[in-house]
């Protein structure tokens, strides 16, 4: 019997898989076209740069952001070191947008944009019990 951990990261490891398939793809009916709905994150508010959309190429930062935010936490955490390139702060200032009705999502709603793939991907991550899950401005606008 494969034990439970090594099914789980079986399932991961081909739910990673689909999902580079399905979010690379720039034709969004190929995503829709499937019996199982695929995850389409919410547009970012802005670029990092003109020639540069996130905080590394798309590809890298969609494979590995996980990796690059826990070493981020582990420096920041661990050793008193300080860089912004991958802050979380900066994640969700950048990428959790309102709706139409101008209500930016928390993570515990299905459209915030770390949920959006997570959940999808069956993957479960504790930050936001410490971090915020919405951008500073709509924690600091008065009501
Ligand atoms: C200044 C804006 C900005 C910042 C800061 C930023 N990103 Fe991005 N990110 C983008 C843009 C633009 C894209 C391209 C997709 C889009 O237009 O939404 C992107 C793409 C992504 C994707 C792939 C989404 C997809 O549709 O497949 C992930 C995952 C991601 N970013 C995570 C992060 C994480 C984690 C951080 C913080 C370490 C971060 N981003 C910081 C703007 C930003
Ligand atoms: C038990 C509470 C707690 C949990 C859970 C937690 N963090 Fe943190 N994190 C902190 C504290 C405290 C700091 C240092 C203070 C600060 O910089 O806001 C920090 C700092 C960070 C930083 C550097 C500051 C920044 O925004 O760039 C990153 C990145 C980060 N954490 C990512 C994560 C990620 C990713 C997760 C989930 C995998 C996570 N944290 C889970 C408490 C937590
Ligand atoms: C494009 C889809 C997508 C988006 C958007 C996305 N993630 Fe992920 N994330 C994944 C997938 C798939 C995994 C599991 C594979 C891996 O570990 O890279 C993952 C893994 C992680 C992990 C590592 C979990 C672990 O158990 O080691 C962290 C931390 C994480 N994501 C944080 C975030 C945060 C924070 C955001 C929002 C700023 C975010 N993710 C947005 C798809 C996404």
């Amino acid at each position: 019997m494969p034990t439970p951990s090594l099914l789980r990261n079986l399932g991961k490891l081909c739910l990673g898989l689909l999902l580079s398939l399905a979010v690379s793809a720039d034709e969004p009916t190929t995503a829709q076209s499937g019996r199982v709905p695929l995850p389409s994150p919410p547009t970012a508010k802005a670029t990092v740069s003109d020639t540069q959309k996130c905080v590394e190429p798309t590809e890298n930062i969609r494979r590995f952001h996980g990796q690059y935010l826990r070493h981020q936490r582990n420096d920041t955490m661990h050793r008193g070191i300080r860089t912004t390139k991958y802050s979380l702060v900066e994640c969700i200032n950048c990428h959790v947008t309102p709706s139409s009705e101008g209500k930016y999502p928390s993570v515990k709603t299905p459209d915030h944009f770390c949920r959006s793939c997570h959940s999808y991907a069956a993957v479960t991550v504790d930050c936001f019990d410490c971090h915020a899950s919405q951008p500073e401005i709509a924690i600091t606008k008065v009501e």
